[in-house]
């Protein structure tokens, strides 16, 4: 593992993510452990990234979603596939930007302060493995631009990691 931290810069967001994508493949490299990659992912996030109040991993196993390492607040546990934007987002298997998170209807609210949220579905051989989730206490706090790189840090973690030991 090689991470050395340093400020973030997100004035320009493309470029924070590309510097931010750089970091965590130092930091995933060389370990495969997916319990630990994920910690470190969320870790790593939560530092950077401006007005997030909540990152974090739902794995899915035994055919729901259970939360998995994160930072933020206690979160909650266990999530059925096609609820909240969570279960939505793997349903669907696509990126879901929530920017009012009281406008979208099945919304769970782990954490009352959340206004907004992000949450990228996990696919490894064509099989849904879990989501990435962010959330924002402030409206519309997440866009294409952030969608498109958490979905790149979402790919780093799953190519480094042994995804077979979630089971
Ligand atoms: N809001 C999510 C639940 C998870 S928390 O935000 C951590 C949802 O609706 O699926």
């Amino acid at each position: 593992m090689t991470y050395h931290s340093e400020p973030h810069d997100f004035t320009d967001k493309r470029a924070g993510y590309e510097r931010l994508a750089a970091q965590l493949r130092g930091l995933l490299a060389g370990e495969a452990d997916p319990i630990a990659n994920a910690a470190n992912t969320t870790a790593l996030i939560f530092d950077a990234l401006p007005q997030v109040s909540w990152a974090g991993f739902y794995f899915l196993r035994g055919g729901e979603l259970i939360v998995g390492p994160f930072q933020g607040k206690p979160a909650c546990v266990r999530i059925a596939l096609g609820h909240g934007v969570c279960g939505t987002a793997a349903a669907k298997r696509e990126t879901l930007i929530v920017p009012d998170v009281n406008a979208f209807a099945g919304h769970i609210a782990c954490d009352s302060a959340s206004r907004s949220e992000v949450v990228v579905p996990l696919i490894a051989a064509g099989r849904v493995v879990g989501v990435l989730d962010l959330d924002s206490a402030q409206l519309a706090r997440f866009d294409a631009v952030d969608a498109r790189g958490l979905e790149r840090l979402a790919d780093l973690f799953l190519q480094a990691s042994r995804l077979e030991e979630l089971r």
